[in-house]
């Protein structure tokens, strides 16, 4: 029996979710496997009634679930930050989620804004690390207010985070057996502190790796190959920082955040899946969104948990639709709504 947390969240994040967990019911059933979900309230709607984020007895509650599945944070009326932090952050951090898995998979050549790129040639996985970098929140002001300020932010990297999410990376190489590559994304030239850090752990981890093939290109240069050669890629592994930027140019090239989905893991503990687009306010309540985004989510959710079988049919489904269906992947595009595209998927499985 598995255990599962629900966050539905804000915007259009409980109407995705709703699809996805009818998706989930009905591949227990075709699998044959058994869980139970509870839905947690913690999202913008709480924080403007209560004033509460995520505290920590609900850290300590979550930790009873084996997966967490998560809609959106985000609300229109708090200003930009408080949730970002309070609560999806703060998951990520309380519960040691190291890893920000997001695949780069294009599914139909029709929804790519590349042009002549096959799904062969868009196929490949970033590997995020998700717990130290710039996102640790390490700064101060100094002057703060004067024309004389200085505002410092710094990006934290220990030799533990640095290897263990390079390691995370080295594995899914293997795990894939594609190209059997593996890319340092980076910025050796410049950021001379931390990217030595994570060049030197790289080369050593490498050692233990010979199957794999490495590589090593600087953040900015990886936004061109994404763009002119993405097949040269298999695996990826960058810092935080540059995890996110170039993951949302990874959307747009697998095409576009109503398909995007990732994974922020805690190998030895609880993981939690989400779309990555966000609450998108703006659809809200129109059953126009794309709930395919989180159903790959839920897709990923369930090979977590070791239903390989089931993700990879809760995938094909939506390589079905996405290649005869579906008339693009944008809300309100799609040729269908919200809720058809969720049947779709499950008339599919
Ligand atoms: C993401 C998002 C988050 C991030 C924001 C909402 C804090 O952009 O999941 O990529 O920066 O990690
Ligand atoms: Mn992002």
């Amino acid at each position: 029996m598995y255990k599962i947390a629900v966050i539905p969240g804000d915007g259009t994040g409980p109407e995705v979710i709703q699809e996805g967990l009818k998706v989930l019911k009905v591949t227990s059933e075709k699998f044959k496997f058994q869980y139970e979900s509870k839905l947690f309230n913690f999202d913008g709607t709480r924080y403007l009634k209560t004033g509460k984020a995520l505290e920590d007895n609900d850290i300590e509650e979550l930790k009873k679930y084996q997966a967490i599945y998560l809609g959106a944070i985000g609300h229109p009326d708090v200003k930009p930050g408080i949730l970002e932090t309070g609560i999806l952050l703060k998951l990520r951090f309380s519960l040691d989620q190291y890893i920000n898995l997001r695949p780069i998979k294009l599914y139909n050549e029709a929804f790519c804004p590349l042009k002549d790129k096959k799904p062969a040639d868009i196929d490949f996985v970033v590997v995020r690390e998700n717990s130290e970098g710039l996102y640790k929140g390490m700064g101060e002001f100094k002057n703060k207010g004067t024309k004389d300020e200085v505002a410092l932010q710094i990006s934290y990297n220990t030799r533990k985070g640095v290897e263990r999410c390079i390691r995370y990376a080295f594995e899914v190489a293997r795990k894939r057996n594609a190209k059997k590559k593996l890319t340092l994304c980076g910025k050796t030239n410049v950021l001379t502190y931390a990217w030595d850090l994570w060049e030197r752990t790289f080369h050593e981890v490498a050692k233990e790796y010979p199957d794999i093939t490495t590589d090593y290109a600087h953040v900015d240069a990886t936004t061109m190959w994404f763009v002119k050669n993405p097949e040269w890629f298999d695996v990826i592994v960058t810092d935080n920082m540059f995890g996110d930027i170039i993951t949302d140019l990874g959307a747009m090239v697998q095409g576009g955040m109503g398909i995007a989905a990732g994974g922020n893991i805690n190998p030895q503990g609880v993981s939690m899946f989400e779309p990555i687009g966000g609450s998108a306010p703006k659809y809200t309540g129109k059953n126009v969104i794309n709930p395919l985004a989180a159903i790959c989510a839920l897709g990923m959710l369930l090979d977590n948990l070791g239903e390989a079988k089931a993700a990879a049919a809760v995938e094909g489904a939506v390589i079905k639709i996405v290649k005869t269906k579906l008339k693009s992947l944008a809300a309100g595009k799609m040729g269908y709504g919200t809720k058809e595209v969720g049947d779709l998927v499950v008339d599919n499985l």
